[in-house]
């Protein structure tokens, strides 16, 4: 409500507002990760880590019921790595951005370091909940990257591109808390507040991103923004190829840990599923959010309309 009040009205008095508001917020939420994962707090095994609606493990029939929760477990590594690897983009981003105007307004540079040190501190704790995970999980299971050459690739798009794309991580990350609630009695409590914890910092960042997605684009012409879309889709396209590849890690990874080996068909069938799930998991949850889409309509109806055309491929 504050971000939308904000954006309407994009004057020095009304930022500076809404920038200590989101800084006060970040202060009373601000967690700490050995209060998330670890000691105590330990992964179950006996249970999935990620909600369906994400892994879409439960229509893969030719799996027994442990092969999905085998799978859905090494979703959920792969829902640690994928988001540390953004995490790494997003961290230099912000920074970036802040850092040629140190001394313009002391909430505004405030409030963009909180959300780079919380983006810092949720690459650790990803890699906190991985360490957990490798406790009891001893079968190898790739990743995509490495993180340092998907951000090289990304941040070499233009601001408004990757600002976008960064927009449209923090909202997913509201969606994949909300779908881990409807799955309230079934997931593994560590993995279901790794998504909720996340998602009450990422609450800030994306009103923060929203203001930084207007500053930005203020005063580019419609062309301008047309052509930061055509590099925020390239950037789509990309971590989609990385996506399909993962897909491939996961299969491998299950053909591992469950010792059995999948006939032609049946790979075919679980690779096409869940490189749709990742589609959806880490593209078209953001795409679709109902706030990317207003933040994209405020730049250009016509390029909200683009990506809406777009979007079911990755749903
Ligand atoms: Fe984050
Ligand atoms: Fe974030």
């Amino acid at each position: 409500m504050l971000a939308e009040a904000t954006n309407n009205n994009l004057n020095t008095n009304a930022l500076a507002y809404s920038f200590e508001e989101t800084l006060i917020a970040s202060q009373k939420i601000n967690w700490r990760i050995e209060d998330i994962i670890g000691g105590d707090k330990q992964l179950d095994f006996s249970k999935p880590f990620m909600p369906e609606s994400l892994a879409r493990v439960s229509n893969l029939n030719f799996l027994t019921v442990a092969e999905r929760r085998v799978l859905n477990q090494i979703k959920g590594h792969t829902y640690l790595q994928i988001f540390g690897l953004v995490e790494e983009f997003i961290l230099p981003f912000v920074l970036d951005h802040v850092r040629p105007s140190l001394d313009a307004d002391d909430y505004r540079v405030r409030a963009f370091l909180q959300f780079a040190s919380e983006e810092a501190k949720h690459i650790q704790l990803f890699k906190t909940f991985t360490a957990e995970f490798h406790k009891n999980f001893s079968t190898e299971c790739a990743v995509i990257g490495p993180p340092a050459e998907v951000a090289a690739f990304v941040l070499a798009r233009q601001p408004l591109a990757v600002a976008l794309v960064i927009l449209g991580i923090e909202w997913m990350s509201q969606r994949h808390f909300i779908d881990s609630i409807k799955d309230d009695q079934q997931l593994d409590a560590q993995f279901k507040s790794l998504l909720k914890h996340h998602w009450l910092e990422e609450a800030q960042h994306a009103k923060l991103d929203a203001i930084m997605v207007e500053a930005i684009a203020d005063g580019m012409s419609l062309e301008e923004i047309e052509k930061a879309v055509d590099e925020y889709l390239e950037i789509g396209g990309f971590l989609d190829e990385g996506l399909k590849q993962q897909t491939i890690f996961d299969l491998e990874a299950f053909e591992r840990v469950t010792e059995r080996q999948l006939t032609e068909s049946e790979r075919e069938e679980f690779l096409s599923v869940q490189h749709q799930a990742n589609r959806w998991t880490y593209l078209g949850t953001g795409m679709t959010h109902p706030k990317f889409l207003a933040a994209l309509e405020k730049l250009s109806p016509a390029q909200r309309k683009r990506i809406e055309e777009i979007a079911p491929a990755f749903c």
